[in-house]
């Protein structure tokens, strides 16, 4: 079987500090794979026992005001991801937590692969296992030998279905799955030392370089409409926030600079559409969504 070799890997070398490995509990599991829904490891793993510290269930953060969620979450980019957990806490505080894929989909910023990451890590399901873009890109080279974008996600989901070693949980399978996805078989692959290697069917195939796939490289950051509407967020989450869009202009004037006229503006109707800002009675968007 294409996993032979990993359970021993994955107890010898896997990266069992991940403090979120260390929980069954629901909310914890949410955060964190919320926050590392696009953000790196090494980048979660000093916000997340504090979040989990100040806010340890959906409704501690319920009652939370956005604005303080935001300011935790500066650094972790992608605010929009506090909006939709923050909206989340309220849903599962009113209501409890939902133990299908289907239910728990309907929850903002919930798709499936983050249910299916509930349902297996905290709720011992007998789901589908997950399926994010690292463990995709290791089944289906080590098993299917192509790749992830070559095949159908039912072909790896039965891949993975009848490939966990026996002697691991669902959990620690998923695990190692990320462990093998993360330090060897990368989107440019380190066969050297990767418990795969002996069954990978996509050996040859990658020695070779023949197919080097091409790395998805994330759109720039600098220039980027992100990019603004994350200094207009930061003015407007410090501590001293400008009143009006001039004042607003001006502190966002450096990366501003070179744009054109009216970016501003067209940012802060963006952060307003999405509920992450909210008009203040006096015309310009600086009071944040409570
Ligand atoms: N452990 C649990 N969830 C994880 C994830 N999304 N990425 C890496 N390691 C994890």
């Amino acid at each position: 079987m294409w996993t032979d070799g990993l359970a021993g890997w994955y107890a010898r070398g896997g990266r069992h500090h991940l403090p979120w490995r260390h929980t069954r509990d629901p909310w914890a599991i949410l955060v964190s794979e919320v926050m590392l829904q696009q953000t790196q490891v090494s980048r979660v793993l000093p916000r997340w026992r504090p979040f989990i510290a100040r806010w340890p269930d959906p409704g501690s953060l319920a009652v939370t005001p956005l604005i303080d969620l935001l300011r935790a979450w500066q650094g972790l980019g992608y605010p929009r991801r506090a909006r939709d957990l923050h909206r989340t806490a309220s849903l599962i505080s009113a209501t409890g937590w939902p133990r299908d894929e289907r239910t728990l989909r309907a929850l903002p910023g919930v798709g499936e692969y983050t249910a299916r990451a509930l349902l297996v890590l905290a709720f011992a399901a007998p789901a589908p296992l997950p399926r994010d873009v690292n463990i995709a890109r290791v089944t289906a080279r080590a098993a299917l030998g192509v790749e992830p974008e070559e095949t159908r996600p039912s072909g790896l989901d039965a891949a993975l279905a009848s490939a966990r070693p026996p002697r691991m949980s669902r959990r620690c399978f998923v695990f190692a799955l990320f462990d093998a996805g993360a330090l060897h078989c990368r989107a440019r692959p380190l066969c050297a030392g990767c418990p795969l290697a002996r069954g990978c069917r996509s050996r040859e195939r990658l020695a070779s370089g023949a197919r080097q796939p091409s790395r998805l490289r994330q759109a720039r950051y600098a220039g980027s409409a992100r990019q603004l509407r994350g200094a207009v967020l930061a003015a407007l989450l410090g501590p001293d926030p400008p009143r009006d869009l001039g004042a607003l202009e001006l502190a966002v004037a450096d990366v501003a600079a070179a744009r054109p006229a009216g970016a501003v503006a067209a940012s802060v109707d963006a952060l307003l559409a999405e509920g992450l800002l909210q008009r203040a009675p006096a015309g310009v968007a600086t009071r944040i969504h409570k």
